[in-house]
């Protein structure tokens, strides 16, 4: 393990924008070699442009985190390249907005295999790496919609859902091997998350207040230095996931603050 905090190696998914982008600059500004990964090699290269402004060291990598043979070259890459892998970031993910009598069953498995295996095929390539040098931070960036369920976002926070349960289970399992799981949940961020097809054609938009990815970016890097658990960002959010799930008619509120679906959407 490395001894000082910014002699770290880190990886980070979905690197290329949003929070992703955020955290791997942040990351590279305290010291660390990040290793960012996404699809968009040209994007990741303006990443990489970013942090070598800041000092910083970042090695683009692409990598479609729904393909598991191109998830275990990524890691396999960076240990052999750096020797190690100390922190993983996993941050890919898409959210696709519609009612479910309305989505394909297409976006229903990309949503899957992006925003769930994506982060599964990261934690088994990296695991056995972390448990050899008896030290790893995995962060999950999973989402507030993981505790609160939000209409035509049904999948969405079911599968985040499953992130944050996957995070705390994993954090109790591998805590006595040096390794330390955390969701990070947040609310609302401006990123380029809200501007893909199905949000715009189906009316969906940001829910409640929206912060920024450098806000989500300093509570990723204070994960992994600190270990495990549950964050949500902002924190008051904690208020609202504690009244929806002990007042269950709260949903009312929620069902009523939700954007309505915009169109009727042929099922295809
Ligand atoms: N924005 C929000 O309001 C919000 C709220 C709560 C949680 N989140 C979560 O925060 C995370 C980051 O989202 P964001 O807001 O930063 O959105 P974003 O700006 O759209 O960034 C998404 C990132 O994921 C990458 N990505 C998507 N599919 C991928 C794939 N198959 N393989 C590799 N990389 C892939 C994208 O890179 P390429 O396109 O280059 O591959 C991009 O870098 C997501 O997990 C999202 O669910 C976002």
């Amino acid at each position: 393990m490395p001894s000082n905090r910014s002699d770290r190696v880190v990886l980070v998914t979905g690197a290329s924008s949003g929070i992703g982008r955020a955290a791997a600059l942040e990351f590279a500004k305290r010291g660390s070699t990040v290793v960012g990964v996404a699809r968009r090699l040209d994007e990741l290269n303006k990443v990489g442009e970013e942090a070598a402004s800041l000092g910083g060291r970042f090695k683009p990598v692409r990598c479609d985190v729904s393909e598991k043979e191109q998830v275990f070259a990524a890691v396999g890459d960076t240990v052999e390249e750096f020797g190690r892998l100390d922190v993983l970031v996993n941050n890919a993910g898409v959210g696709l907005y519609g009612e479910f009598k309305d989505i394909s069953l297409d976006e229903v498995e990309t949503q899957v295999k992006v925003n769930l295996m994506g982060v599964v095929y990261f934690i088994e390539a990296a695991l056995p790496h972390m448990l050899k040098q008896k030290f790893g931070r995995i962060v999950n960036v999973s989402s507030v919609a993981g505790f609160i369920t939000v209409p035509s976002m049904s999948l969405y926070c079911a599968v985040k859902s499953a992130v944050t349960v996957l995070s705390r289970g994993l954090d109790m399992e591998l805590k006595k091997h040096n390794i330390r799981v955390a969701a990070v949940c947040p609310g609302s961020v401006d990123t380029p998350f809200f501007n893909n097809p199905s949000v715009n054609s189906r009316g969906g938009r940001p829910i409640g207040p929206v912060i920024k990815p450098e806000k989500v970016a300093k509570a990723i890097v204070s994960a992994a230095e600190n270990g495990g658990g549950v964050k949500i960002v902002p924190a008051y959010y904690w208020s609202a996931v504690y009244l929806v799930n002990t007042l269950p008619f709260m949903y009312r509120f929620v069902e009523k603050g939700a954007p309505k679906p915009r169109a009727k959407i042929n099922k295809h």
